[in-house]
């Protein structure tokens, strides 16, 4: 006899929950209706449908159990009410970049801009700021031609291939002078040294270009900085997402290169996020 929806729920739960994994229920749920499209009412309301692909549903969640993030199960991970294709070259978008998109919706208008963003990964940022903002024309670029090729199928799958640019190339190089009026970036900023004691869930399955941020933490910031100037238009918006901790050092990297209106935004647990800045005159 096939085995039931209620009854594979049920022993996915208990294998999460012995797992210790937190949400055990809800992540049930949630990579069952991912691999067969049952919403949670037919779930709920229907648990002796026979269950198809009961097989495949046991090894993701003896994945999941494993620690393996559902993104990197499921190829999928929604963000800001989108949802994102993610890859072994991308990293798993994080709740916490909807602050950076926050920040340039509250700082920026909708008139037509020009916006670029450097380590554009799934292209999360970019494509929920198009999406948010329809007069506006993007560029992505990443070093990584995996996360660029991602993030151009995910620009097609939403909709906004003709409005998206995505490169593959490093960091603002290939991008002609004066040519932007906003510049944005959650590059990798994770002391290098750091980089072995990260959370397995992290460690295992993020890509490290998308996390190494040198000796310092700082590499890529030095690098966007420096040549930001001469892409910004005078007076163009530059977000960058950054460490808690690097409220001080990427703000003092952006007055060396002559910035203005320099601020730091917090996230919902109050630790320092986002870093804005005008580019100078
Ligand atoms: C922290 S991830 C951010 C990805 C995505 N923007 C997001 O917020 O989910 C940093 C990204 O920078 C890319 N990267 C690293 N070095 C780069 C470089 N020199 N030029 C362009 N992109 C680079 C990585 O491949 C990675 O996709």
């Amino acid at each position: 006899m096939s085995e039931t929806v209620g009854a594979a729920l049920r022993a996915a739960a208990d294998a999460l929950n012995a797992a210790g994994i937190p949400g055990a229920v809800w992540e049930a749920r949630h990579l069952l209706a991912d691999l067969t499209g049952l919403t949670p009412t037919q779930m709920l309301t229907d648990p002796d449908r026979p269950l198809d692909r009961a097989a495949t549903y046991r090894a993701w969640i003896e994945r999941r159990a494993a620690g393996e993030p559902s993104s990197r199960i499921t190829g999928f991970r929604d963000f800001r009410g989108l949802s994102f294709r993610v890859t072994a070259e991308t990293l798993d978008p994080r709740i916490d970049s909807e602050v950076l998109v926050d920040t340039v919706v509250a700082q920026c208008g909708d008139g037509p801009a020009r916006i670029a963003d450097l380590g554009t990964g799934t292209g999360c940022l970019l494509l929920t700021l198009l999406t948010e903002r329809p007069a506006w024309r993007g560029i992505g670029v990443d070093l990584s031609f995996g996360a660029a090729r991602t993030a151009r199928e995910n620009a097609m799958r939403l909709g906004l291939a003709g409005r998206a640019v995505l490169l593959r190339g490093s960091w603002s190089h290939a991008l002609a002078d004066a040519s932007l009026d906003i510049l944005i970036s959650n590059p990798p900023y994770i002391l290098r040294a750091v980089l072995p004691g990260l959370d397995a869930a992290v460690r295992d399955f993020d890509p490290a270009l998308a996390l190494d941020g040198g000796a310092d933490g700082l590499d890529a910031y030095r690098a966007i900085a420096g040549d930001a100037p001469r892409v910004l238009k005078p007076g163009g918006r530059l977000f960058l997402e950054i460490g808690w901790d690097q409220g001080q050092s990427v703000p003092a990297l952006l007055t060396a290169q002559g910035f203005r209106d320099i601020a730091v935004t917090q996230d919902d647990g109050g630790r320092d996020r986002v870093v804005s800045a005008t580019a100078p005159q």
